[in-house]
C-alpha cells in the first residue's frame, strides 16, 4: 500500500492491559457489552484483546467494519460461536461457507426480494389481527413472550404454511430447547452434546424432533407437489444454473436456519420498539396519527409500507438502541490488511452494533430515543456501517426486507387498535447471548381505541 493511502486508512491499535495468559477474558465475561463499550471509548476504534485463547480485534469505526464485512469478505469466515451452530443448522445459509454458501445464496435470494416478500404481508397482518382479537381492556401483555409467539406463527405460516399450534409450535419449542443447551453447557464445551447428561439428552431429543417434523413436511410436499404459496414451495422449485434442485438434507438445513434466524430477531425488534413506544407517549401519538392518515379504518397491507415512514423510523430507531443481533464476528482465513495493519490468518474481528449505534460521532444525543432523526433519508447520509442491524457485505441478512415489512405491519396493526401503557419503568437491562434478550419482563397494559 502506498504511504498516502496507509495514512488515510491507518488506525492506531489500542492495547488495554490484561492479566497474564487470560488477558481481558474475565472483564469481558462479567459484562460483555459494558466492558466492550468502555474499552472502545477508552482505547479507540481498533483494540487488541485476548479473550480465552484467541486474539480478537474490537473494531468500532465504520471504515474498519466495512473492510472486514464487505471489502475483505473473501478472506473471512464466520466466527467460532456461529460455527458451533453447525450441528443444528448444518449447511444452511447462516453457517455454510465458500462455494456451498454462494450457490445456496444465489438460489434462495430471489425468494427474499422486495416483491417476493410482499406476498407474505397478508399472512403477517392476519396473524397479528388474530392475536389482537384476544387482547382485552386493561390486560397485561408480556411483550417478549407475546411477540415470540406471533413471529413464530408468522415464520411457520410463511415458510411452510403450517398452522399455529401445530408444526410451527413443535419446531419452535424444540429450537428453544436446543438454544438452551448452546447458551448453557454447550457454549463452552460443544462436544458435551454427545455426553449422557440430562441437558445433552434433551438437546438430542430436540434435534430429533426438529428433523422428524421438517422431513415430514418436505416428504408430504414432494408427494402432493402443490404450490402452497409459501417459502418452502419456492425452495422446492428453485433450480441452479445446471437445473438441479436442493436435496432433502439441504432443504432441511435451510428450513431450520430460516426458522431460527427469522423469528427471534424480529420478535426482539418488536419487543423493544413496543416498550419504547409505551414509554414515550408522544411517539405513540404520532404513530397513531400516521396510521390513521394512511390506513383510515382498515388493517395495513404490504402496499402501505412505503407510506408508513414514521412507523418504519420507530423500528429503525429501536434497532439502533437495541440491535437484536448485537455483535458480528469474523475470523480471517488468509493474511489481511485491516486499518493499515497486516494481520495473520486466524485473527478474530468483532464489530459490535451496540457500540457503533450509540457513538456520538454518527448520532446526536445517541442515548435518546428519537425516531424523527431518521427523517430526510438519514440512512443514506450516514457512513456505510455506522448503522448495520442486518450486517453488511455479501453475508448481510437475507431476511432484511421480510423483517422490516413484518415489523412495520405488526407495529401498525397494534397501534391502530390499542394504546400501550408501560408497567415497568426501570432501565431496560439486556442479556447479550447470541441475540440481545431482555433481562427482565417488559410488560405493558393495553387499552383498546374507539373507532
Ligand atoms: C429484525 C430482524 C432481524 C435481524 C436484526 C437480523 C440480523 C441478521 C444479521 C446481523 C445477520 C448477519 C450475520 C453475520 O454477518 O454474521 C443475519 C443473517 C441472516 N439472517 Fe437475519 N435478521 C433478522 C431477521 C431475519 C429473518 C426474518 C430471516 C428469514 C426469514 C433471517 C434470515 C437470515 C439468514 C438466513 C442469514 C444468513 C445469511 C447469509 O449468511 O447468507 N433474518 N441476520
Amino acid at each position: 500500500m502506498i504511504a498516502a493511502e496507509a495514512a488515510a486508512t491507518g488506525f492506531v491499535i489500542g492495547r488495554p492491559r490484561g492479566r497474564p495468559l487470560i488477558g481481558q477474558t474475565l472483564d469481558y465475561l462479567r459484562d460483555p457489552i459494558g466492558y466492550l463499550t468502555q474499552t472502545a471509548r477508552d482505547h479507540g476504534d481498533l483494540v487488541r484483546l485476548r479473550l480465552a485463547h484467541a486474539v480478537v480485534y474490537l473494531i468500532s469505526h465504520p471504515t474498519l467494519i466495512d473492510q472486514v464485512l464487505r471489502q475483505r469478505a473473501d478472506a473471512m469466515r464466520k466466527d467460532i460461536v456461529t460455527r458451533a451452530l453447525g450441528p443444528l443448522v448444518g449447511q444452511g445459509l447462516l453457517t455454510s461457507e465458500g462455494e456451498v454458501w454462494r450457490a445456496q445464496r444465489r438460489l434462495i435470494q430471489p425468494a427474499f426480494g422486495h416483491q417476493a416478500v410482499a406476498r407474505y404481508g397478508a399472512a403477517m397482518v392476519a396473524l397479528a389481527e388474530r392475536m389482537l382479537d384476544e387482547w382485552t381492556e386493561g390486560a397485561t401483555i408480556d411483550l417478549h413472550e407475546t411477540m415470540t409467539r406471533l413471529t413464530l406463527a408468522i415464520v411457520g405460516k410463511t415458510l411452510f404454511d403450517a398452522e399455529v399450534g401445530g408444526e410451527a409450535e413443535a419446531v419452535g419449542h424444540a429450537l428453544e430447547q436446543v438454544m438452551r443447551f448452546y447458551l448453557g453447557p454447550g457454549k463452552w464445551f460443544p462436544t458435551l452434546r454427545y455426553a449422557p447428561l440430562p441437558a445433552a439428552n434433551a438437546y438430542r431429543r430436540a434435534i430429533a424432533e426438529i428433523d422428524r417434523v421438517i422431513y415430514q413436511i418436505i416428504a408430504d410436499r414432494r408427494r402432493t407437489q402443490t404450490d402452497r404459496g409459501d417459502l418452502l414451495s419456492r425452495l422446492l422449485a428453485a433450480t441452479d444454473e445446471t437445473g438441479s434442485r436442493m436435496d432433502d438434507r439441504q432443504l432441511r438445513d435451510e428450513c431450520v436456519t430460516l426458522f431460527l434466524a427469522g423469528h427471534e430477531t424480529t420478535a426482539l425488534a418488536l419487543t423493544y420498539a413496543l416498550t419504547l413506544v409505551a414509554r414515550h407517549p408522544e411517539v405513540g401519538e404520532r404513530l397513531r396519527l400516521e396510521v390513521r392518515d394512511v390506513l383510515g379504518n382498515r388493517p395495513p397491507e404490504a402496499g402501505d409500507v412505503p407510506r408508513l415512514t414514521y412507523t418504519e423510523a420507530v423500528i429503525r430507531e429501536s434497532m439502533r438502541l437495541y440491535p437484536p443481533a448485537w455483535g458480528i464476528a469474523r475470523e480471517a482465513i488468509a493474511e489481511v490488511e485491516i486499518g493499515g495493519h497486516r494481520m495473520p490468518p486466524g485473527t478474530q474481528f468483532f464489530a459490535v452494533q451496540w457500540i457503533v449505534h450509540r457513538d456520538p460521532r454518527w448520532f446526536d444525543q445517541p442515548e435518546a430515543f428519537r425516531p424523527e432523526r431518521w427523517a430526510d433519508d438519514l440512512v443514506r447520509r450516514l457512513p456505510r456501517c455506522a448503522y448495520f442491524p442486518f450486517g453488511e457485505g455479501p453475508r448481510i441478512c437475507i431476511g432484511n426486507h421480510f423483517a422490516m415489512m413484518e415489523a412495520v405491519l405488526v407495529l401498525a396493526s397494534i397501534v391502530r387498535r390499542f394504546r400501550l401503557e408501560p408497567i415497568d419503568s426501570g432501565p431496560i437491562r439486556v442479556i447479550p447471548s447470541i441475540t440481545l434478550r431482555p433481562r427482565d419482563p417488559l410488560r405493558v397494559r393495553v387499552r383498546p381505541l374507539k373507532h
